[in-house]
């Protein structure tokens, strides 16, 4: 049987960007690559639009029993004002905690034609390609105790960071998971010298590593590694860190190499009966309000995180390179969705004319 994939465009730009990611399906559907089994349905806005909740017990089942889903964005001015628990962010975070996605992988890749577009220097971008993995459902954001509690005449704002073994385990395994694909290089990231759940994680991952003979292990303190991100990323490869960390880190490393609409990510869980984690890919990016139904909306972001499915989840690495070298293609071609165009004159391309030109630099190799 076929892979199956759950589409999840959801909404504003959202449907947008992912009619061109369908461009990307179709096209290797129809030239000897994978054939997907696709199932599309409503998250978010819309979800709540047609059944009053922003994702149906449907669309949850569906979700937990495809092999991976595909989702473009969630949210808009219009439900600004709806119920916390109706809320389009509802349906994404019911996803995420209903499928125990602990793993959040965020790569920070830069594409040549775009290093000037960094806010560092060419040399320092140019050629980069690291996997940031942050964990996503524990430590600090979610440890009890929690709350503002009363003490003496004053009140106390007080966050729990708490990490139990299985959990810097199972983080940890995708890591190296991760690394075994790649340049078999990974840091993983804490505060052992001032932190208690620091000296664990330490410990843990590198029992875990034991399991990774092959993979280089390396340790480093969060707030150094902010300073060698800058520095240097190039010195890394995979770097492994806690839910704080990860959220502090992922968001610089992924201004090193520029655009909301460039930033692909995909979040991992448990593997199946398969052997495939349970796996969810999206944009980094929102719903983008300001620009949807214009046709502006970089699909970039959303077609590279169908590459990372195609790499993660389906084991086509060879097709998910060919996808990031498309993009490379009509990059240095000088295509530009108006986010990628700064203060230069050139006149912008559709979302439409980006995602066809890619299938096109995808049909000539
Ligand atoms: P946003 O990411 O939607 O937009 C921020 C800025 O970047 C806007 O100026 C937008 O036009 C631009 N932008 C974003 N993606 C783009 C793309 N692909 N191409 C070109 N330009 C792009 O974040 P914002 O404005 O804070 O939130 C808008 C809505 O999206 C809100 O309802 C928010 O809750 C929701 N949201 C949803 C997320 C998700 O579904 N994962 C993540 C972040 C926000
Ligand atoms: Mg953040």
């Amino acid at each position: 049987t076929n892979p199956s994939l759950l589409i999840l465009p959801g909404d504003g730009i959202g449907p947008e960007v992912m009619a061109e990611v369908r461009k990307v399906i179709d096209w290797f559907g129809a030239n000897g690559g994978p054939v997907f089994d696709v199932s599309e349905d409503l998250v978010g806005g819309c979800a709540y639009d047609a059944h009053g909740t922003p994702l149906h017990d449907d669309t949850m089942a569906r979700a937990q029993e495809v092999d991976a889903v595909l989702l473009g964005a969630v949210g808009g001015p219009k439900y600004d004002s709806l119920d916390f628990s109706l809320k389009p962010e509802r349906g994404l975070l019911r996803l995420r905690k209903e499928m125990d996605l602990y793993a959040n992988l965020r790569p920070a890749q830069c594409f040549d034609a775009l290093a000037d577009f960094s806010s560092l220097k060419t040399e320092v971008v140019s050629g980069l390609d690291i996997m940031i993995v942050r964990e996503l459902t524990s430590g600090v954001y979610f440890g009890e105790p929690r709350g503002i509690i009363e003490e003496g005449n004053e009140r106390v704002g007080v966050n729990t960071q708490r990490y139990t073994e299985s959990e810097i385990d199972r983080v940890a395994r995708s890591a190296f998971e991760l690394a075994m694909r790649r340049g078999k290089r990974l840091c993983s990231m804490e505060k052992a010298n001032v932190m208690e759940s620091g000296v664990l994680w330490r410990e843990v991952v590198t029992q875990v590593g034991k399991d990774y003979p092959e993979v280089e292990l390396s340790h480093m303190y969060a707030d150094a590694g902010a300073m060698q991100l800058t520095r240097w990323p190039k010195q890394f490869d995979v770097i492994v860190t806690d839910n704080l960390f990860g959220d502090l880190l992922s968001d610089l490393a992924a201004m090193l190499t520029g655009s909301l609409g460039m930033l692909p990510s995909a979040s991992l869980g448990a593997p199946m009966a398969n052997g495939r984690p349970k796996a969810l890919y999206e944009p980094v990016h929102g719903s983008a309000p300001d620009i949807a139904g214009q046709g502006k909306a970089n699909p970039i972001a959303c077609i590279l995180s169908f590459a990372m499915a195609l790499r993660y989840s389906f084991d086509r690495g060879e097709d998910a390179a060919r996808v990031e070298r498309a993009v490379e293609t009509v990059l240095a071609d000088g295509l530009r969705t108006a986010d990628l165009l700064g203060e230069e004159g050139k006149a912008p391309v559709s979302t439409s004319e980006m995602g066809d030109a890619i299938v096109a630099a995808l049909a000539k190799g």
